[in-house]
């Protein structure tokens, strides 16, 4: 046998260094196009050991060190499919064993920044099992009844170290998780919650239930109704809550949390009876219609209640907000599923990449209440002088439906604005198009530049003025003295200003560098 093994060394050397030549010889090979030299001993079997190697090896085998950067890793944990498969495989029951209920929590991952101070390092997803539900119950403002006793965590951490790792990301109690922007997420919606009921919920149990009853119940942003970019965010971690559900296993029954078959009859409820931006939109979250808590009025036993995760924890958020990092990340799975999501629920094919306007579509997005451009019916009657074949739309966003704002999105190829949630709709524009984004004189966001980045969008930058610096530019008046003042204070100053001031000159040169690069994506034929 010593032949045979040595010459398997042998082999197994030369597959190191020439795994690929040895495939195309294994496929001639398959194909019969050569035949075997008689020192492979074993022909045909031994060389399917090599093709298993082969793969096995591959996979093992590492790139020198410059072809994996933090940075990767960090686009593809919050951008990609990982993102749900972190939260599939970070979760963690609360309830003692012994409990009736159930209470399950998942994280998902966050980059922290100032801004999300106080919210921790991971965002909360939770399944509740046997809950029951008493609307109105005389004395209490609690609606919702668990038989949970909690796990007592600290002591857990403390005296179990090595199990401490699992632990980490979860609060020592549910209620513990921070409460979101506009009273969101588990910790706010546990306001509502009673999690040792000492009363009469027998027959709600984990046990009794109706494992195929599942709904989520949600809690909305009750600040920002009308943002678009905010109603967004919140839709978008909706559906990544179930969708996370969907592959993560249950380690009580070793079967996906969410089978596909009880997705599709997943109910959401709203706890609020607002009338919000996207209201039909919600949809896309389970494919049915919400319906509000209000209209619950009988104590009802729910099978599985899930607490979605919080929208503005999206890594949309706190990652956009975040400059450089995710200005690198190309490659955006998530958006684009969200994004096309979107587009199936309006009906709206999207415009293939080989639609290029000779002609391109400018679209300015007016704003009626505050941040107006100081000039729009000059600039616009500029813009139809220089590019006379160029559809010109100045819209007011507010005055017509989100299906008709996304269709304009798809059908434009320059989108000019001031930055504001209406920008948000660069992600529903045509890649290879451009965006112009105006942004205040005195605050920094890289959001729309970085998601610009991640649809393929060219993004292009403009800055406003002071109103002194666009009276000295237009008027030559004198600047004030000790010009130019301190920055203002507080995060949201600029967002009631009145006007948007720019000098012509500048608009227009930013608008013209977009038409001029878009007509040459159709070649010089064009020109
Ligand atoms: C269990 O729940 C599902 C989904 O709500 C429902 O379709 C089904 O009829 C229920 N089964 C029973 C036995 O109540």
């Amino acid at each position: 046998m010593a032949g045979p093994i040595s010459l398997k060394r042998r082999y197994s050397l030369l597959l190191s260094s020439a795994c690929l030549g040895l495939l195309v010889v294994y496929y001639m090979y398959s194909a019969g196009e050569i035949t075997v030299p008689s020192f492979v001993a074993g022909g045909r079997e031994s060389l399917q050991d090599v093709d298993a190697k082969l793969k096995s090896g591959a996979a093992a085998l590492t790139l020198p060190a410059e072809y994996s950067t933090t940075n990767a890793q960090k686009c593809e944990l919050f951008f990609t499919p990982s993102y749900l498969q972190h939260i599939a495989t970070h979760q963690l029951p609360y309830c003692e064993a012994q409990s009736s209920s159930a209470f399950h929590c998942f994280t998902a991952p966050r980059l922290s920044i100032p801004l999300t101070e106080g919210w921790g390092e991971t965002d909360p997803l939770c399944v509740a099992q046997g809950v029951s539900f008493h609307p109105g119950r005389a004395g209490a403002d609690r609606d919702f009844h668990l038989q949970c006793k909690l796990r007592d965590l600290v002591t857990e951490r403390a005296r179990f170290p090595e199990a401490a790792k699992e632990l980490e990301g979860f609060r020592d109690k549910p209620t513990d998780w921070g409460w979101y922007w506009g009273d969101t997420g588990v910790g706010a919606s546990l306001n509502t919650w009673n999690f040792e009921d000492p009363g009469d919920v027998t027959g709600c149990t984990r046990e009794n239930i109706n494992h195929s009853d599942w709904v989520i119940l949600m809690r909305r942003d009750s600040t920002d109704t009308h943002n678009l970019w905010h109603k967004l965010m919140e839709i978008l971690q909706a559906r990544h809550s179930l969708d996370a559900l969907r592959i993560a296993i249950n380690p009580a029954t070793g079967l996906p949390w969410l089978s596909e078959q009880d997705a599709a009859g997943v109910q959401l409820i709203f706890d609020d009876d607002r009338e919000e931006l996207l209201e039909p939109l919600w949809e896309i979250v389970t494919g049915g219609k919400p319906i509000r808590k209000s209209s619950l009025q009988q104590p009802t036993c729910f099978g599985n209640v899930i607490l979605p995760l919080p929208g503005c924890g999206s890594p949309f958020w706190s990652n956009l907000l975040d400059t450089g990092h995710p200005e690198q990340c190309l490659s955006q799975t998530l958006l684009t599923t969200f994004v096309h999501r979107v587009f199936e629920f309006y009906g709206i094919a999207p415009r293939p990449v080989t639609e290029i306007h000779k002609h391109p579509t400018i679209t300015i997005v007016e704003r009626k209440e505050n941040r107006k451009f100081i000039a729009v019916d000059h600039w616009t009657a500029s813009l139809k002088e220089r590019w006379p074949d160029s559809p010109i739309n100045v819209v007011d966003f507010a005055s017509i439906t989100i299906e008709e704002q996304i269709k304009l999105a798809q059908s434009t190829d320059i989108l000019v604005g001031h930055h504001g949630a209406a920008m948000a709709h660069i992600i529903f524009m045509s890649p290879g198009t451009t965006a112009v984004e105006i942004l205040p004189r005195n605050f920094d966001q890289h959001g729309f530049r970085s998601i610009a980045a991640m649809r393929g969008i060219t993004y292009i930058a403009g800055r406003g003025l002071y109103e002194e610096e666009y009276e000295n530019a237009v008027n030559s008046k004198p600047l004030p003295q000790n010009w130019p003042p301190p920055p203002p204070q507080g995060f949201n100053h600029w967002q009631n200003q009145e006007w948007t001031y720019m000098t012509d000159k500048y608009i227009l040169n930013l608008i013209d560098s977009a038409v001029i690069s878009q007509k040459n994506r159709l070649g010089s034929s064009n020109l």
